[in-house]
């Protein structure tokens, strides 16, 4: 007679795995394999209460009920835990001269305005003090990309964009894409950019106070550069002099990113900053989803949300 035993919950472990392991996809075998082994060691690990259980159900419902085509509180999880840094250096090993990517953030918005080489990103913000960034867009032998094209992002200076500003009323704010010419080079017309703390209204924001920890992100300009033939780069420029480059909310620094914005007080002049800094993209080595592909399913995701 067979002896009667209560299954354990190494047993559930087990079982689950056996049933994911007839996947077919070999791929997606891996992940979910991966997935339910890590997330029952997990929860054996901390031996997570009932309560917890139904926290955490709470705590990513209230960020599914968050997100719209202008607030994605899932991608701020991803980057307050750290996951979306590793995956970024996961996919993004670049020992070979590229510039270095870091994260695409929440606030990316589709149909920023195409501008002429200095044309003005800022034309609202009073308060922040006028900058010009510039530089050039190059190949890894340093010779120019012509057309390479320049889609930037940044706070204004209130520490905003333009999606958390109500006074702009839905309006594109510190946005712009450029075309760079036949040296490659790129101008753009901003303010200087300031530190600003990561939206701390959601669950995201509760998990960071729960935690003692800062929300604050360094100062700094976000970009996606791409070219015909070469492989995008989502990444920022920091600014050298912010308190916070130790200690992003996010993880996103890279030293190879710090950047010098440099003061000029002209005599009889406006105070204003100055930074240079060159993109350097490799050649396409496949067709990947481009970072903004998965911006544009995202927002109409976010958009359906909102009906
Ligand atoms: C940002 O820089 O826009 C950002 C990035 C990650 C999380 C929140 C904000
Ligand atoms: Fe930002």
């Amino acid at each position: 007679m067979a002896v009667h035993r209560n299954k354990t919950e190494d047993d559930i472990t087990a079982e689950a795995l056996e049933r994911f392991a007839q996947t077919p996809d070999p791929r997606l075998r891996r992940i979910m394999l991966g997935l339910v082994n890590h997330l029952h060691a997990f929860v054996k690990e901390v031996e997570l209460t009932e309560a917890e259980w139904f926290q955490a159900i709470e705590i990513l419902t209230e960020a599914g009920r968050m997100c719209s085509d202008k607030r994605q509180e899932f991608i701020l999880f991803s980057d307050t835990l750290g996951v979306s840094m590793v995956v970024d250096l996961i996919n993004h090993r670049k020992p070979d001269g590229a510039t270095e990517s870091t994260v695409f953030g929440p606030f990316h918005r589709l149909g920023a305005p195409e501008l002429p080489a200095g044309g003005n990103i800022a034309p609202r913000d009073k308060t922040g003090t006028p900058t010009l960034v510039s530089g050039r867009v190059l190949d890894l032998d340093g010779q120019p990309i012509k057309g390479a094209l320049i889609d930037v992002w940044q706070a204004q200076s209130s520490g905003l964009y333009d999606s958390q500003d109500e006074g702009l009323g839905g309006e594109l704010h510190m946005r712009g894409r450029f075309r760079t010419d036949a040296e490659g080079c790129y101008r753009i017309r901003t303010v200087l950019p300031v530190n600003y703390p990561i939206p701390s209204d959601g669950p995201v924001g509760a998990m960071l106070r729960a935690t003692g920890r800062h929300p604050w992100r360094p100062a700094h300009i976000h970009f996606v550069v791409s070219a015909d033939g070469y492989e995008p780069v989502t990444t920022h420029i920091f600014d050298r002099r912010d308190e916070y480059l130790g200690s992003d909310a996010v993880f996103a620094v890279k030293d190879s990113l710090i950047c010098d914005f440099v003061r000029h007080e002209p005599r009889g002049g406006e105070p204003h900053y100055t930074a240079e800094f060159d993109f350097h993209l490799k050649p396409a080595a496949e067709q990947r989803t481009s970072v903004l592909d998965a911006q544009q399913r995202l927002a109409a995701l976010g958009a359906r949300a909102a009906e």
